[in-house]
């Protein structure tokens, strides 16, 4: 069975909209929580519970972390920047799981993931620290070979394929090839020791295909069924994303 890890922080997106300057909760006022999300997705069947603590700010808040390792019933996956003061936050959280993302433009690939190779040293520091910690690291990368490749020396355990090129495609012809470089790197990754994660531009039309992997352990989605939910409600859009995924 593949995993689903539910991206809440477009319900963080929302909140701050409106409440950015506002204290904690303010006495309930402060709508949507995403903490209050999260464990309905959990409910709703959910693996696991993804949020992106940016550098900015601009969705997920540090109290919203600490308030979701306290409340969720499943497993936390954080994803940061590979900075040294992101490293100390996490180390301080203990999530479950971190992703190490690209924020900066310096950390970018070409496609979007992070540039493990280009980024050597910082990464196997990131990912040493985590592991000497028990948290489990994961690199969302293109499916590169390099990158794959340095992902696997950088003894990481996981990585998390960018599906947002292929999403992107999805209606044109370029969107065999991009499958294909997901299934190349998919096969690549496991061969190499690596367990496959994809995110990124999954919704309820692309999973039909995105589903068919090979080596899938887990699909982190949050646009789509944060974006369903307004019409069916968070437990809807979570089981039927839980339904395609493993028909
Ligand atoms: N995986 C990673 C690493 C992400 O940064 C994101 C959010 O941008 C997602 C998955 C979820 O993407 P989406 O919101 O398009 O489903």
């Amino acid at each position: 069975m593949i995993l689903l890890g539910v991206n809440i922080d477009h319900c963080a997106t929302v909140r701050q909209a409106r409440y950015r300057q506002a204290a904690a909760t303010a006495g309930g006022a402060v709508e949507p929580d995403p903490v209050t999300l999260a464990v309905l997705a959990e409910r709703a069947g959910a693996d696991g519970i993804t949020v992106h603590l940016r550098e900015d700010r601009r969705h997920i808040q540090e109290r919203d972390v600490w308030r979701l390792r306290e409340s969720i019933a499943t497993r936390l996956n954080l994803e940061m920047a590979c900075t040294p003061a992101m490293t100390a936050f996490a180390l301080k959280l203990k999530p479950d799981f971190v992703c190490l993302v690209p924020e900066s433009r310096e950390e970018v690939t070409t496609e979007g993931g992070l540039d493990v190779k280009g980024g050597r040293q910082r990464v196997a520091d990131c990912v040493a620290a985590m592991n000497a910690a028990g948290i489990k690291a994961s690199l969302f990368i293109d499916p590169d070979e390099a990158q794959i490749e340095t992902s696997a020396a950088v003894k990481a355990p996981f990585v998390e394929l960018h599906t947002g090129a292929y999403a992107n495609a999805y209606f044109t012809p370029a969107r065999a090839a991009e499958f294909k470089r997901l299934r190349v790197g998919a096969v690549r990754a496991h061969e190499l020791g690596l367990t496959v994660n994809a995110g990124h531009g999954i919704n309820y039309v692309n999973i039909a295909e995105v589903r068919t992997l090979p080596h899938l352990h887990e699909l982190n989605i949050g646009h789509s069924i944060i974006s369903r939910a307004l019409f069916t409600g968070i437990d809807e859009a979570v089981r039927e994303m839980k339904k395609r995924m493993n028909e």
